[in-house]
């Protein structure tokens, strides 16, 4: 068993891991960086501190930054060792079992399919703020999720009839995905650097604005019920702020892209998470400087604080262009790892086939992506940005508790494979995962934990119906 490796015989993955090798550890940070900066920092900064943490919501920027980290660090060590798609649904098969594997499968739907359709709502409030500088004015009811909800048994209609924009966006990323537009990792690049850009120009030009004084209290007074500022409130907003960290484990959905996995992977995944924390923070302490926090509870925060100060007005545009630009390039990764995952899943078994067909003309697997851009054009539709965020959050940190067990019954199981990435300090890194992971899951409302338990029950019921009776074996085994 020494010296082992998990290998997997596919020869078609095999021979994909002969194709596209193109990728060193500057691109998958981009990649990383890619799907992380999206509407966690451009949307819900404002929601949660104007709802639950006022400004501590620096301080649930570092908790939710600490639990990526922890379990960033045990994913690295997954990714190195089994660098294929799939992302944390293959590494859970790989270790876990077949009911293990289907659950964090089904729970990265949350992760990257629901994702999509909350990061499209967020990018609907810019283009509708975008639109409104020009003087167009699109309807309300035709802007807005004709649902809401804010208790535990609380679904409600506004009176809207469907966010349009949202829908028109992944109608045509989903587009783009299956006549064979891929993102490449130019394309990709480039729309790093835009956004990136906007979220520099944003901290250089607003700190000289930014008053210390904005940010007291600090941690303003619980109002009385878990979550309304306060202790509470600070750790439900770290739970609602991960949201915005979510994507840097998608560096590991390129595995097969690239030029040396082992290496660059975990250097990836570091990369970009290290450099979004430090823009977070930086931003979030720029929002709260120049505005009152009360107040960023709106659709298009950045550009609403940014208002506040007269002499800042150029950057407007700016930001909403920026914005429109990279949370579009947000759906478009999401709508393709969803797309991917779909694709492992089916080609195990735990899906119909047809989640794996590829398109004869376009080589894409066109009914996964028209399914997936499907339900999450419906999801966008409907609901607003926070009920759709809170499942992303619940559904990806119970992904994360996942993978840091994993590792640690790897360490136990096979301690003698080959490790090209070792995450360091194991036996204090992954319990450190689970607890930070596990305390902002706690955290979140009653709600989303009832919807979660809705959807794995969902979830449950088509493993019984049909995947455990068409599950293959996982492709990767430990020699
Ligand atoms: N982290 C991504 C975002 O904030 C999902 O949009």
């Amino acid at each position: 068993m020494s010296d082992a490796a998990l290998t997997q015989p596919d020869p078609v993955v095999a021979e994909e891991h002969e194709l596209h090798r193109s990728l060193g550890p500057v691109h998958l940070t981009m990649i990383g960086i890619g799907c992380i900066i999206g509407a966690g920092i451009f949307v819900i900064t404002g929601t949660v501190a104007a709802q639950h943490a006022g400004p501590s919501v620096l301080l649930s920027f570092v908790i939710a930054a600490l639990g990526c980290l922890f379990s960033g660090l045990c994913y690295a060590e997954f990714a190195a060792l089994i660098p294929a798609s799939g992302s944390a649904y293959t590494y859970a098969y790989a270790t876990m079992g077949r009911f293990i594997g289907w659950f964090i499968g089904w729970n990265l739907i949350l992760e990257y399919l629901f994702s999509a359709s909350a990061v499209a709502v967020g990018w609907s409030g810019y283009f509708g703020d975008f639109l409104t500088r020009f003087g167009l004015h699109l309807p309300a009811a035709f802007m807005n999720a004709p649902v809401a909800g804010t208790g535990p048994a609380d679904l409600h209609m506004t009176g809207a009839l469907i966010n349009m924009p949202a829908v028109i966006l992944i109608v045509l990323m989903t587009t783009l995905l299956v006549v064979g537009i891929r993102e490449s990792a130019n394309f990709n690049a480039a729309m790093v650097v835009v956004k990136t850009a906007i979220v520099v120009l944003v901290i250089a030009a607003g700190l000289p604005f930014a008053m210390p004084s904005h940010l007291e209290p600090f941690i303003p007074p619980n109002q009385g019920h878990f979550g309304q500022f306060g202790i509470s409130g600070m750790m439900m907003g770290a739970g609602l702020i991960f949201f915005s960290y979510i994507g840097f484990d998608s560096v590991s959905v390129a595995a097969q892209e690239a030029k040396n996995p082992q290496r660059d992977l975990p250097i990836g995944i570091l990369a970009s998470l290290g450099i979004c924390t430090v823009l977070y923070m930086l931003m979030a302490f720029v929002l709260i400087g120049i505005s009152d926090w009360r107040e960023l509870d709106v659709s298009n925060p950045v550009s609403f604080a940014v208002s506040k100060i007269a002499s800042l007005g150029w950057l407007i545009l700016p930001i909403n262009l920026g914005a429109i630009i990279g949370l579009a390039s947000v759906v478009f990764v999401s709508l393709y790892g969803q797309s991917r995952i779909f694709y492992a899943m089916a080609r195990d078994g735990f899906l119909p086939k047809a989640f794996a067909a590829v398109h004869p003309g376009f080589r894409t697997p066109h009914i996964g992506t028209i399914v997936t851009g499907a339900v999450a054009a419906i999801l966008a539709a409907v609901f607003p940005l926070d009920v759709l965020a809170d499942l992303v959050s619940i559904g990806t940190l119970l992904a994360f508790v996942v993978v840091c067990i994993g590792i640690m019954m790897l360490r136990v199981q096979k301690p003698d494979v080959k490790r090209p990435f070792r995450t360091p300090f194991v036996w204090f890194t992954a319990p450190a995962g689970i607890l930070f992971c596990g305390a902002m899951a706690y955290s979140l409302s009653e709600a989303t934990w009832i919807r979660l338990v809705i959807w794995t029950a969902i979830g449950v019921v088509i493993f019984f119906a049909y995947g455990i009776r068409h599950a293959q074996k996982s492709k990767w085994t430990v020699n």
